[in-house]
């Protein structure tokens, strides 16, 4: 078996066209593994906001879903920039991740605040399969030398990460209300060291969406 460093150095040193060849096809079938995911996130996005209880969690899905349109925008510009045919590629994950958020809606009543917690937690593991998505299609890219790709999908991934840290703040703002009304009730209990920090780590998923 030969040493990860020996195959990537002679890959990098134009000696490996099967490398080359695996790797430009990899990047292809992610590429429209991802396409077909985000156009299937937009739609779901649309049902999200529509199920949800309050303003806050509608409107931060419905957010999303405009950012989401302008991304499937930007995978069909990578299809144009490397010169394949624009198409989809079906995703089992995605299917799941989505049947699962869908489900929430069916398990939880209307117009409660169960509702808005199980659709950001459903929402964020949505969000999480983007993440790894966009990531390796990244590195893949890099590796290539796709260039102009490389920065597009960089903007993406970042906007990703932005929505993925806006959920974990909203999904924390559940815990710093309660922790709030339970001060207000019954000031100086020890339930009021509760309020969950916004500091250093709040780019970190709380061990869940819900930070539990
Ligand atoms: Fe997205």
């Amino acid at each position: 078996m030969a040493a990860l460093a020996d195959r990537i150095a002679s890959f990098f040193s134009g000696n490996d066209s099967t490398t080359d060849e695996g790797l430009r096809d990899l990047f292809i079938s992610e590429l429209k593994s991802v396409y077909y995911s985000e156009k299937r996130a937009v739609d779901a996005l649309g049902d999200q906001a529509e199920a949800s209880t309050t303003d806050e969690v509608g409107n931060a899905f419905l957010a999303h879903q405009e950012q989401s349109r302008i991304q499937v925008e930007r995978l069909e510009e990578i299809f144009k920039i490397i010169g394949i045919k624009t198409e989809t590629r079906t995703a089992d994950a995605i299917d799941g991740l989505i049947s699962d958020a869908k489900r929430v809606v069916a398990d939880t009543e209307s117009g409660s605040l169960t509702r808005d917690a199980a659709l950001i937690i459903a929402a964020q593991k949505i969000e999480h399969y983007e993440i790894a998505a966009y990531g390796s299609l990244l590195t893949l890219a890099k590796m290539l030398d796709f260039n102009q790709s490389t920065e597009l999908l960089a903007r993406t991934l970042e906007e990703e990460k932005e929505t993925d840290k806006k959920l974990t703040i909203l999904a924390e703002s559940f815990v710093n209300t309660r922790s709030k009304e339970e001060e207000d009730m019954h000031p100086g209990s020890h339930h009021a060291s509760r309020h969950v920090a916004h500091g250093a780590d709040s780019n970190v998923t709380l061990g869940g969406p819900l930070g539990v």
